[in-house]
């Protein structure tokens, strides 16, 4: 099972990304969360692990990607990154880090002024999505970036399920019916889990959105706490457990 999280900037897909880990490393399964963000750092800080070796650089570095891409399209020949089928246990140690049964790797991120497009890390998610075999006792979660730029690039493609995390946001809402057309078109099914909510935005958001919403996270203080000051979440509620479950049945 491999698990999209995506949404709008800002509405909470690493929290949840990190929760939903979390949930479901404690119901009994090997959770490896996927860092696909070019230019989020905290992810690592959220589930309280540390920083492990980029899959890129593990791989000779964005420089070295980009040639590989321009040189493909120049002679047309067929563009790979990286070698065929992967599973979990083939994924460099250097490129995870991990506490129990939560493991987390990055695909690459921004680090210098002027130093070109995404382009390379997008390919890199999509390829080594669509090429991870998991085992029914393993569940991925990928946390991408704001937008849609991911699905634009066929990020999902290799992917089960995407989760679009909704805030209470009118972008979220218009983002959210986008997200509908463009997931119907890759044949993905999508659903809503709805972020930083209340009593009063809970049935404001239900009433507007049209896909199925399947989990509500409301607005926490130790959430946002924690969000604040870098910490690990280690708090849950009962919306993640929802989310948890309807995740498992989805298997
Ligand atoms: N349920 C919640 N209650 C309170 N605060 C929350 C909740 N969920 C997320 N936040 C806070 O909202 C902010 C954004 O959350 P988060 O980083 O998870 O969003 P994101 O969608 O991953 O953002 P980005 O688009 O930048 O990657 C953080 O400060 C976080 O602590
Ligand atoms: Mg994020």
């Amino acid at each position: 099972m491999k698990v999209v999280i995506s949404g709008k900037g800002g509405s909470g897909k690493s929290t949840i990304s990190s929760l939903l880990a979390k949930e479901l490393s404690r119901r009994g399964y090997r959770v490896l969360v996927i860092d696909t963000d070019e230019s989020n750092f905290g992810l690592h800080n959220q589930l309280g692990l540390t920083k492990p070796l980029e899959l890129m650089d593990h791989l000779g570095g964005k420089k070295m990607m980009g040639k590989k891409m321009m040189e493909s399209m120049s002679t047309g020949a067929k563009f790979t990154l990286i070698d065929e089928k992967w599973t979990i246990a083939d994924i460099p140690d250097e490129c995870l880090s991990r506490k129990g049964d939560i493991w987390l790797m990055q695909i690459g991120k921004v680090r210098h002024f002027s130093e070109g497009c995404a382009c390379p890390m997008g390919s890199l998610a999509r390829e080594f999505l669509e090429k991870l075999t998991v085992n029914d006792d393993e569940i991925v979660i990928v946390d991408t970036e704001a937008g849609i730029e991911h699905m634009g690039r066929g990020v999902e493609k290799g992917c089960d399920l995407v989760l679009m995390v909704v805030d209470p946001s009118n972008e979220s809402i218009r983002l959210s019916e986008k997200i509908g057309v463009i997931m119907e078109e890759a044949g993905k099914p999508v659903h809503i889990v709805l972020s930083k909510i209340d009593d009063r935005t809970e049935p404001l958001l239900r009433d507007k959105i049209r896909l199925p919403v399947v989990a509500s996270v409301p607005f926490d203080l130790k959430i946002f706490s924690s969000g604040l000051m870098g910490d690990e979440l280690t708090c849950s509620s009962s919306g993640v457990m929802e989310l948890a479950t309807f995740v498992e049945e989805m298997r």
